[in-house]
């Protein structure tokens, strides 16, 4: 191809395929109700367990939706990937894994257990501990000129001013005593320099910005454009980290079911306890599905569903 000329679509990705795939998964699992909004985050079990939408947003910057495409939740677990983006970024491909890991723990995502089995080694930036961790790499010289930097990163993502929900952020300060513990031992074990509850505290805040559905879609459709936001062009990871950060998601991005997803979808992916679920297509598109309520792994159960459906009708699995 010509530099710059438009990589050839998929033949199956058609506005037509599209939109019937969206609409006919929506339908099919709208009224499903499985699962429950997670509760150990206070705020998090009142939000509206019947919001759901669908978006996907394609490498060309053509974004599809059906639902629910307006209501924010907080974006939780799936900030640790753009989080880990931005570290990879700043200090290396080689820093996350020397520090934190790229391996799946085998355990849940705020395991305790896992940091002491090797000493906060070999685990990922996916994980709680690994997470908090990676935060406390951001440069910066205070709270506020990290945080803006990695606010200021996942709006570049979206493509719009992201905010804070803070009626989630103050339920899990005041909640989140377990994170603080993990943060210490983390310290305590060399991988965290610095405060380990100001690492805690920006972590808590990233994990409660608002997000909708097209947003979560925006954020994975650049990476499912080597890095680069399909609708505002801004580079955001250097196409060749890309590889790495999508190996991660693959491991680890649904946590203990992260093997059973990858068998199904091939797609690597990152849900967070908010209800939202992104994937990516590599060079084909991103998706996102949010949905509160979640399954037994603290997956969103319609999320999970309509995302598989829509990518094996489109042919997403890179596999
Ligand atoms: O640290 C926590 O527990 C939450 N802020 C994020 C956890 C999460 O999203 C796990 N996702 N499945």
């Amino acid at each position: 191809a010509e530099p710059g000329a438009a990589a050839p679509m998929d033949s199956k990705l058609t506005e037509k395929n599209i939109n019937d795939a969206l609409k006919k998964a929506y339908d099919k699992y709208k009224g499903l109700k499985e699962g429950a909004n997670a509760d150990y985050i206070p705020a998090l079990a009142k939000v509206d367990s019947n919001i759901f939408g669908i978006v996907l947003v394609t490498v060309d910057g053509k974004v599809y939706s059906v639902g629910d495409i307006e209501s924010e939740v907080s974006i939780q677990s799936i900030s640790k990937v753009f989080t880990m983006a931005k570290v990879t970024e700043e200090k290396g491909i080689d820093a996350l894994p020397k520090n934190v890991g790229v391996d799946a723990t085998g355990q849940v995502f705020n395991s305790i257990y896992a940091i002491e089995q090797h000493q906060g080694h070999e685990m990922n930036p996916l994980v709680n501990a690994g997470a908090i961790t990676t935060t406390s790499m951001v440069a910066g010289k205070s709270y506020n000129e990290i945080w803006n930097k990695i606010l200021g990163y996942y709006s570049d993502f979206a493509g719009r001013e992201l905010t804070v929900l803070e009626d989630i952020y103050k339920s899990e300060a005041a909640t989140n005593q377990r994170n603080q513990a993990i943060a210490h031992l983390m310290y305590a074990y060399g991988h965290i320099e610095g405060d380990p509850l100001q690492a805690t505290d920006i972590y808590t805040r990233q994990c409660s910005v608002g997000v909708n559905a097209k947003d979560l879609a925006m954020m994975a459709s650049t990476l499912a454009n080597a890095g680069t936001n399909p609708v505002t062009g801004k580079d955001l990871v250097k196409a060749e980290d890309i590889p790495e950060i999508l190996a991660v998601m693959a491991t680890a991005g649904l946590y203990d079911d992260a093997g059973k997803w990858l068998y199904k979808t091939g797609l690597p992916a990152k849900s967070g306890v908010g209800g939202g679920i992104i994937a990516i297509s590599p060079g084909k598109f991103g998706i996102a599905a949010i949905s509160p309520p979640l399954d037994a792994a603290g997956n969103s159960v319609r999320a999970q569903k309509a995302i598989a459906d829509i990518s094996a009708t489109l042919g997403g699995n890179p596999y």
